[in-house]
């Protein structure tokens, strides 16, 4: 078929050819952002004088059917038309006949794709950082629930020393915390106008970039056009930001899927956020989690993919930057969803206390605890350590916690031990009040913390 570029062919395309090089299939869903770039565009144009305000008015009006014949399924998505971009300014003309020709005067699809794209990575980064915000609250939530739920905090997967859920839920939002930073960090770089680069290095027609700069809401208008129409920074950082998010939630996933075996038993996930076996019938599997970990991988190979693409592209605009599209709509689709369901399954697990606390009478979590009280006393900490090994040595050859120790036992190790010293799991986490510590004073400041966060952020 004889394309819209087709003036100095003699031969139509291949089919083939179209197959291959055609973006529609994908780039469709940019079609808002192409219609609302045109007539920001034509609106300039005609202010300009570069076109007349009927001939603006006229665009506007074929541009706003093609809207909705898209949004009412009657739009054609033909392969030959390659691009979403060729297609709606052809079905303008088939609309409005001559007029729609003018449309793409001024413009290159190198700086109408450059805007299109951005502006829908634009929106996807806000829409993270909302979605971010939500889960953080529900981290929040289950925190001032738990202020009081006690669990081995963990080094190594090992039990080290008794903490609150409450803390460990609160780990997570500071996690998260910086994943909404950094969607909004580039937002606000990159709201940056594309529109006016043109081909590669502007244009000689009057246009007003700063214009088109303020109908489409971004900040100001690119500094090089040649930098621009072959800038994909703003792709690759929304890539960067879904990857990082989902190792966190890859890694709060981990923790669930260890918390809900029958080893740990920490949790139990409801059943509205769990699957079953198809040969076991009294499995419950942790199947959320598990493909929340499994899509981090994906994640991570559309950000590799589209680094490789751009390393060896020489200025400006090269058709490789056409790959970009899939690998960013990929990742987002499946994080959006991710941390959707996990929220979700967060919201509705169960949190058994009785088995999280049963959990920190085994490994002397306090052992730390009475190496500090030696100190307390006076003792040099690697000696203090010294005699606190000891006593878990004792504990463990008569096959109980060191925290059950009777003060006689604990003073045939060393008789500075006396009946001040309180080695039970209450005692031990509420005693870390230095900051950012697992004392409940500490926790009480990052709930409120994160709940000023919540209520003052946008
Ligand atoms: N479909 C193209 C893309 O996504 C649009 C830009 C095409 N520009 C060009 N000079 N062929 O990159």
């Amino acid at each position: 078929m004889m394309k819209l570029w087709g003036g100095r062919f003699r031969k139509a395309t291949s089919k083939i050819l179209d197959e291959f090089n055609a973006s529609i299939p994908f780039d469709k869903e940019l079609y808002i952002e192409d219609i609302e770039g045109s007539i920001a565009h034509s609106k300039m144009l005609a202010k300009q004088g570069i076109i007349t305000q009927d001939e603006a008015e006229k665009i506007k009006e074929g541009l706003l059917q093609i809207k909705k014949e898209i949004e009412n399924d009657e739009f054609i998505f033909d392969i030959a038309d390659e691009d979403i971009h060729m297609a709606i300014e052809k079905r303008l003309i088939e609309i409005i006949g001559d007029t729609g020709k003018k449309l793409h005067t001024a413009r290159s699809r190198n700086d109408q794709v450059a805007v299109d794209f951005r502006r829908w990575v634009l929106k996807r980064n806000k829409e993270f950082a909302k979605k971010i915000k939500e889960l953080i609250e529900v981290f929040v939530n289950i925190a001032k629930d738990h202020t009081d739920t006690i669990l081995p905090g963990m080094t190594h997967l090992q039990h080290a020393q008794p903490i609150s859920f409450a803390y460990h839920m609160l780990a997570y939002a500071s996690m998260f915390k910086r994943d909404y930073d950094r969607f909004i960090e580039s937002y606000k770089r990159n709201n940056i106008n594309p529109l006016g680069c043109a081909a590669l290095a502007g244009t000689p027609h009057p246009i007003d970039r700063n214009e088109t700069t303020k109908a489409l809401g971004f900040d100001k208008p690119s500094i090089n056009c040649l930098d621009t129409v072959s800038d994909r920074d703003f792709a690759l950082e929304i890539l960067f930001n879904i990857s990082m998010l989902m190792m966190h939630a890859s890694r709060i996933s981990e923790e669930l899927i260890i918390w809900s075996t029958s080893e740990f038993g920490f949790i139990t996930l409801s059943d509205e956020y769990s699957t079953g076996s198809s040969i076991m019938p009294q499995k419950k599997n942790p199947d959320v989690p598990e493909l929340i970990r499994g899509k981090t991988g994906r994640s991570y190979g559309n950000l590799i993919a589209l680094l490789t693409v751009m390393k060896g592209l020489p200025l400006a605009y090269n058709k490789d930057t056409q790959e970009d599209k899939e690998p960013v709509f990929d990742s987002v689709k499946n994080a959006l969803i991710s941390i959707e369901i996990l929220k979700e399954t967060l919201k509705t697990m169960t949190v058994n206390k009785e088995n999280m606390y049963k959990a920190c009478k085994k490994g002397h979590l306090t052992a730390t605890d009475l190496a500090d009280y030696l100190v307390k006393k006076g003792i040099p900490f690697r000696e203090a350590h010294h005699i606190t090994g000891r006593a878990v040595a004792l504990a463990e050859s008569k096959g109980i916690d060191l925290s059950d120790l009777s003060l006689d036992e604990l003073k045939s190790i060393d008789d500075r031990i006396e009946n001040d010293l309180d080695l039970s799991l209450e005692n031990s986490m509420k005693s870390r009040k230095s900051l950012g510590g697992s004392a409940p004073e500490r926790v009480k400041e990052q709930i409120e913390y994160f709940e000023k966060f919540l209520k003052e952020s946008e």
